[in-house]
């Protein structure tokens, strides 16, 4: 198969021992099915599986590749099933799930392993293997433009199934990556999906697939709602789940029960977090100091610019590995969203000579937000991103270590897009607001948040959350915090700035 359809069809079949391993398990579950569907059945791993299994089911599969039909056909005669299985090419996404599954009496398992790919993954590939309608949640606007809209093809197949049973008592039990998962059983949870119980089983991706991402067996039954959470087992065989991820009000935790001790610490943070700048040019905007004291471009090209728009600039591999002294500088544009860039070729012509030299990278950024903008625009600046302390985190890392960053030269120090800051004027203030967000009581609150095994475990509306008031208080700062609040400390929560909080496409939580 070429690899571009292998993308496209998220092609990765199931090695058949760990097919058996997931029925075994679902037998040990105490599942007895009398109608096994497995919607995109590929060479037919599970059926196979399911017919040693399952010995009096009736096996029902559905695939797009018309020769996998035929191998899976294959697969069932020679474990002896024909008389009780059926292979059909159809596309996932115009067959009716809803006539297909109320077709199937009895109790009904849904069963399989759904492809592994996003739509932006197949629209990179110009592939159409895609449902007709993508913003199928209702993601709309900035959120859309920015990535939010992007999601697992996986996702939306679980979904559709859902749906597909009406509310009807069934079994599904599906390999997906864990993040799809978790997206899956908060929309069911928050959509009356009638999730009776939910868990997931991790499994090895690397080791099955040889993919590395975070991926897990989805076990839930359907039929009436009850308790919008769901155990995490570290494995297959596992015996003991390793905690318990739960819907608290909108958002998903990765701790239900720490985060129910601890939610009191949750409300309106009192400062705005901000994203670090974004330009979508890396190779031309960030440069690195020669050993000469010049500096240069990724592309090694020696530069010599004025130091106006020069700024120091820390990533967010930087902030999680506690380097603070920034080794790299950024070209910062603009000092509000929508400033008019052309008077850089006034104060610095060297700096716009070099930016309209490379015209053409900034024309090819692809994210949407760059349209009808002035050229070499940015976002993720204003007032805040000029001041001279913050206390920053990597949005990417699992360490949430908020570290304080002070003035380099005399300059404020800037962020890239990955990261997450709040802006301070005075360092005695970034200190104590990093004291808090580091005490042992944040973290184990944050802990009870977040899924560390996410591509963005931080986000700015994670930390939005954060009651800084409250925790400073039972963290045991509750003196240092009024005296914080009593002095005019912060610059303003409220600027007028467009806030882009971003995932990148391609990313899921
Ligand atoms: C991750 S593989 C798993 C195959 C099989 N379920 C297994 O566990 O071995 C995903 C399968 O989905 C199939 N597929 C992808 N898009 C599909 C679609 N639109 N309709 C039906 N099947 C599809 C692929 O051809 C592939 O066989």
């Amino acid at each position: 198969m070429k690899t571009s359809n292998k993308v496209e069809f998220g092609d990765f079949q199931t090695p058949l021992a760990l097919a058996h391993e997931v029925c075994e398990l679902i037998r040990r579950l105490g599942e007895d099915p009398n109608v096994v569907v497995e919607p995109t059945a590929g060479r037919g791993a599970f059926l196979v599986a399911a017919a040693d299994k399952f010995p009096s089911a009736t096996l029902r599969g559905w695939e797009i590749n018309c020769d996998y039909v035929t191998d899976a056909t294959v697969a069932l005669d020679t474990a002896n099933v024909s008389s009780r299985s059926s292979m059909t090419c159809q596309d996932f996404f115009t067959c009716d799930w809803e006539a297909v599954l109320a077709a199937q009496d009895g109790r009904v398992l849904i069963l399989g392993n759904p492809p592994w790919v996003t739509n932006s993954g197949v629209a990179a590939i110009d592939g159409t293997n895609l449902p007709v309608k993508e913003n199928f949640m209702g993601l709309r606007g900035i959120a859309a433009r920015t990535g939010k809209s992007n999601f697992d093809i996986s996702e939306w197949m679980l979904i559709r199934l859902l749906r597909g049973l009406r509310g009807r008592p069934a079994t599904l039990a599906m390999l997906c990556k864990t993040a799809t998962a978790r997206k899956f059983l908060r929309y069911a949870w928050q959509n009356d999906g009638r999730i009776a119980a939910a868990t997931l089983y991790r499994i090895d991706a690397a080791e099955h697939f040889d993919a590395s991402v975070d991926a897990c067996l989805l076990y839930l039954r359907t039929g009436s709602a009850g308790p919008q959470e769901a155990d995490i087992y570290p494995s297959l065989s596992a015996r003991e789940p390793v905690s318990r991820i739960g819907l608290a009000g909108e958002e998903l935790v990765a701790d239900i029960r720490a985060y129910r001790a601890l939610r009191h610490l949750e409300g309106l943070s009192p400062f705005r977090w901000r994203s670090g700048v974004k330009h979508d040019c890396a190779a031309i905007m960030e440069l690195v100091r020669t050993p000469d004291g010049g500096v240069e471009n990724a592309d090694g090209q020696g530069l010599d610019l004025e130091a106006d728009y020069l700024f120091p600039m820390l990533k967010c591999s930087d902030l999680a590995n506690g380097r603070t002294i920034a080794k790299r500088l950024v070209i910062v544009t603009q000092r509000f969203v929508g400033d008019d860039t052309a008077a850089i070729a006034r104060h610095a012509p060297r700096t716009w000579t070099y930016l309209q030299t490379h015209r053409d990278r900034f024309q090819a950024r692809k994210s949407s937000i760059y349209k009808g903008r002035v050229p070499f625009a940015l976002f993720g600046i204003g007032e805040y991103a000029f001041a001279p302390w913050k206390v920053a985190v990597s949005g990417l890392h699992r360490s949430g270590r908020f570290q304080v960053v002070g003035p380099m030269n005399g300059q404020p120090v800037f962020f890239d897009d990955a990261s997450y800051y709040l802006p301070f004027e005075r360092e005695e203030d970034a200190q104590l607001v990093a004291d808090i967000l580091n005490s042992p009581l944040c973290q184990r609150f944050l802990a009870s948040l977040v899924f560390t095994d996410s591509k963005r475990p931080f986000t700015v509306e994670l930390l939005q959350r954060l009651n800084l008031a409250v925790i400073a208080n039972d963290a045991g700062f509750g003196l240092r915090w009024q005296q914080l609040q009593r002095s005019n400390f912060a610059i303003s929560a409220n600027l007028p700035q467009i806030e882009f909080v971003m995932e990148e496409p391609g990313r899921s939580t």
